[in-house]
């Protein structure tokens, strides 16, 4: 089907040709069958579950521009603020021009949130968490539009993104009859599930359009399995000595190299990929990228951007989350425009982020941090090696993508084999009650207002969650704790509201343990004693996620608990809580040592202290700094909301 032909759907032409002008002329088959056999341009909603790169994005924007079009609202929603970045870029220069007001929402843009609740947009591109916000500040708003779109819908599933994403989708279902709404998945074992649940038509599609071979290399030999056909088959590769992946790895690189070819190299630790991005930029001497070293020089300097350097003096780069946000947006770039060669990247860059590459080799672990544990090292899961595996042989950039896995062993190259290419073990489990009802309750009544225990119970039995697993409600003692905690309050007929305490719970999406704390410590804080604030943002549930590691250095020398003794003697601390620390030495446990760590961090980050400064002091590196401050001054803002109520 000829691009020309969705004229007859009110598409102007101006947008048709720039749509021609940037990908051809002809639609993908995924694409056909959307909108001749789903109706995807005539109001019909639908969700799409389709293999990497197989169009399905591009089915999201041309049902958004047949609605806008009519004039009317569109929601468009992603996972993640770097994803909402590009495509509003993206969506700006197609549709500013066609008189469209194009809006973005994340935590970095909250000068638009006032637009957002009034619906001064005709597009907004929101992430998750943004979404489920503005269903409960405005849930009338979602009236007025007309199309919502959920990219990546299968996160859903995730055990840390689906929960808020279920809550938002939940809340959308009360109004489904009057709206489209057009869901977009890799694929899902048991999609129809998902469907039904959405009130969507189903469209499954197994084909890529670009061929993609994946398989594992032990020996020497790299066996292959077609994404498409289905046939196996084995093709001779660089191979060192099984020892040493590494060498392995660069061997096959360099022959890549030498045919002009760019790779993408998944890593499991942040540590490893700049290691490797150092070993193999002084090992290729390639000539340097020129154009990202001007850009990178401009950029505010960190630790990360002086071994992006070294490494760019050979066209090789790394992209993990130590650097900063905007060291991996040049990346990025750079390595789209041809300069970089070769990526060495963690699974920062397996989401949404467009970079192609022909071939990908990658590591099947990660590690993953645990609440205040230290790290542990798990393997890939299968949906992640696929969106991993994905990024190679990308539409219109190759004529099909390899994803290689290196094995050490003959029975490794088995396990792997058996693990990632021959079956398929993606069983969907709901998120939605991972921490129990409580945040389910506060959200709902939060948008809702005032309801009975059975229409709260029906809403729960409503869920993705419950019904993919059923389990006993039992409600009225959730409700009865939240009505003493004053989280909600019951009326003289028995229906169950939310109190100013509990909306702040729902709207900044954090536990009802964090309201309470906050709320019972407001009235100890001091406005002398900053420290204190500070102390207790970190020890939420929430910091747990994001609490730095400790050097040993850190831990032998005691460095924190004698700043805290310096402060104390000082006066410059009071709480009752972190002076009794210095009187039991026995409540200093690691993640003690880790809170401190991070209030003093955060302390200096306020004073305005250079980034290079706080990365040598204390041992982090700039990447990591940013997201905890970003964190914290979240968890300050629902502080300061919890303080404008003096009474629940
Ligand atoms: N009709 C088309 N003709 C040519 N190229 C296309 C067409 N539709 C999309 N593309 C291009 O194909 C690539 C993949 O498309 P898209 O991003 O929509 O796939 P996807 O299924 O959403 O992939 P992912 O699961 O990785 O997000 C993009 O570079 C896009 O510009
Ligand atoms: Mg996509």
């Amino acid at each position: 089907m000829k691009v020309d032909k969705l004229a007859r759907f009110n598409l102007p032409a101006s947008l048709l040709d720039s749509w021609k002008n940037i990908q051809g002329t002809e639609l993908l088959p995924l694409q056909v069958q959307a909108v001749s056999r789903h109706g995807l341009l005539e109001g019909k909603s639908l969700l799409i579950s389709s293999p990497t790169s197989s169009g399905k994005t591009f089915c999201g924007e041309m049902a958004a521009a047949a609605h806008l079009s009519l004039g009317h609202k569109v929601i468009y929603l992603v996972p993640l603020k770097a994803v909402a970045e590009e495509k509003y870029r993206d969506f700006l220069n197609k549709y500013a021009r066609l008189g469209i007001r194009v809006l973005i929402s994340t935590a970095d843009h909250p000068e638009n949130d006032f637009d957002l609740e009034k619906g001064n947009f005709d597009l907004a591109l929101l992430v998750y968490e943004k979404f489920n916000q503005l269903l409960l500040k405005n849930l009338n708003l979602i009236q007025t539009v007309s199309l919502v779109v959920v990219d990546e819908l299968q996160l859903i599933f995730d055990p840390s993104r689906g929960p808020v994403l279920e809550k938002a989708l939940a809340k959308l279902r009360l109004f489904s009859g009057r709206l489209q709404i057009i869901g977009l998945s890799s694929v899902l074992d048991h999609a129809e599930v998902l469907a039904n649940w959405l009130g969507c038509q189903l469209l499954v599609q197994k084909h890529r359009p670009v061929e993609l071979f994946q398989g594992v290399l032990w020996n020497g030999l790299y066996h292959f399995r077609a994404h498409n056909s289905g046939q196996e088959g084995e093709e001779k590769l660089e191979w060192k000595d099984a020892c040493q992946p590494l060498e392995t790895l660069f061997s096959n690189l360099e022959r890549l190299l030498s045919r002009g070819e760019q790779a993408l190299v998944f890593l499991k630790s942040k540590a490893q990929v700049e290691h490797a991005a150092l070993l193999f930029a002084q090992r290729v001497k390639l000539p340097e990228a020129g154009q990202t070293l001007k850009h990178l020089f401009e950029l505010e300097p960190t630790a990360g951007r002086d071994k992006l350097l070294q490494t760019l003096s050979s066209a090789i780069a790394f992209h993990n989350a130590d650097l900063t946000y905007a060291e991996r947006k040049l990346v990025e770039e750079r390595y789209l425009s041809g300069e970089i060669k070769v990526v060495f990247c963690t699974t920062t860059l397996s989401l949404g982020v467009n970079l192609p590459a022909k071939t990908v080799f990658l590591e099947p672990l990660k590690y993953q941090n645990g609440a205040s544990q230290p790290a542990v090292l798990l393997p890939l899961e299968w949906g992640e090696y696929e969106n991993i595996s994905g990024r190679a042989g990308r539409l219109g950039q190759q004529d099909c993508g390899k994803a290689i896995l290196i094995a050490g062993s003959e029975f490794e190259a088995e396990i792997l084999w058996e693990r990632y290419i021959e079956s398929k073990p993606f069983q969907p489990q709901g998120q939605l009650f991972n921490s129990g009802l409580d945040e389910v309750f506060l959200d709902y009544l939060s948008a809702i207002g005032t309801e009975t225990v059975t229409s709260i119970q029906e809403y729960l039995q409503s869920t993705l969650s419950f019904r993919l697993k059923e389990f006993p409600l039992v409600l009225d003692e959730t409700l009865a704790k939240l009505c003493r905690q004053h989280l909600l309050t019951q009326d003289n007929f028995g229906k169950f509201s939310i109190t100013n305490l509990g909306r702040v719970a729902a709207l900044q999406n954090i536990s009802a343990q964090t309201v309470l704390q906050f709320h019972s410590q407001l009235f100890e804080f001091r406005p002398d004693d900053q420290f204190a604030l500070l102390y207790s943002l970190v020890s939420t549930p929430e910091a747990r996620i994001f609490l730095p590691y400790l050097a040993l250095g850190e831990k032998k020398s005691r460095i924190y608990v004698k700043l805290l003794s310096e402060k104390v003697t000082s006066g410059q601390v009071k709480s009752a809580a972190l002076t009794e620390l210095l009187q039991q030495p026995e409540l200093l446990t690691f993640e003690v040592l880790q809170k401190l760590k991070t209030c003093f961090l955060l302390e200096e980050w306020i004073d305005g202290v250079e980034i290079k400064e706080l990365e040598r002091k204390f041992q982090i590196r700039a990447g990591q700094i940013y997201q905890i401050g970003e964190q914290a001054s979240w968890l300050c803002s629902s502080a300061a909301l919890i303080a404008q109520f003096q009474s629940p």
